[in-house]
């Protein structure tokens, strides 16, 4: 099963992409979750990544591509895989579709989770992620069992550099403008599927699994 997750920064969309990937037993790819392993790593690419992601704009889609198109093809991801934060634009879109039809493969299932714009400003400021496993949390919605504490790792729970107020209203803006339009892109290929990502973490999991089956 290969699936994208659309929605706005905060949606919720790496909540939902871990749970599925746990559950149908494939691979969970985050670009965004790539670019901070390789800012702390210091890569090049990082150092690249982390001077866009710290204004809230995007990575260019030359960064990004290759990148996804060669983690797709790796063995783990035969049998699916859950991509999280990408595509994020349409030429990523076309970019993508272009280099599966050449494994005579596509992508069954875009799942949106729709959440208004008023809710992701006050998601971002409890959001609380894990410097070891990148496992997320939120201080009042989904507290970790110990303050600042992963509860899987047992790793420091920190505040994300781009989950500032006024980062977080760049992030949203450039979302509207580059990603939504992703949305009409995969309606028409009629694969598209939106569910209410403001009801609880279990309730949006129990509506993706009844389009997942
Ligand atoms: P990325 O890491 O992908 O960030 P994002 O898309 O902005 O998404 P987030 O990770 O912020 O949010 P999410 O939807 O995963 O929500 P979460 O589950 O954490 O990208 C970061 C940056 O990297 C980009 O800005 C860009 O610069 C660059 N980048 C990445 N990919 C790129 C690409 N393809 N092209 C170009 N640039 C790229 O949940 C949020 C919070 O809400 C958490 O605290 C969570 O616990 C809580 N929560 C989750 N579900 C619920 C619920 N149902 N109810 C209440 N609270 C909830």
């Amino acid at each position: 099963m290969k699936i994208i997750m659309l929605g706005a920064p905060g949606a919720g969309k790496g909540t939902q992409a871990k749970m599925i990937a746990d559950k149908y037993n494939v691979p969970h790819i985050s670009t965004g979750d790539i670019f901070r392993a390789n800012i702390k790593e210091g890569t090049e690419l990082g150092k690249k990544a982390k001077a866009y992601m710290d204004k809230g704009e995007l990575v260019p889609d030359a960064l990004v591509v290759d990148l996804v198109v060669d983690r797709v093809g790796k063995k783990d991801a035969e049998n699916g895989y859950v991509l999280d934060g990408f595509p994020r634009t349409i030429p990523q879109a076309e970019a993508l579709d272009e280099a599966l039809s050449k494994m005579n493969d596509k992508i069954d299932y875009a799942i949106d989770i729709d959440v208004p714009d008023d809710n992701i400003v006050n998601r971002m400021s409890g959001r609380r992620a894990c410097v070891s496993c990148g496992g997320t949390y939120h201080i009042v919605n989904i507290p970790p069992k110990k303050d600042g504490i992963c509860d899987v790792c047992g790793g420091k729970l920190i505040l994300r550099d781009d989950d500032k107020p006024e980062t977080v209203q760049k992030r949203l803006s450039v979302y509207h403008e580059q990603t939504q339009p992703l949305i009409d892109y995969y309606t028409e290929k009629n694969i598209l599927r939106t569910v209410d990502g403001t009801c609880s973490m279990e309730e949006v999991f129990k509506a993706i699994t009844d389009i997942l089956g």
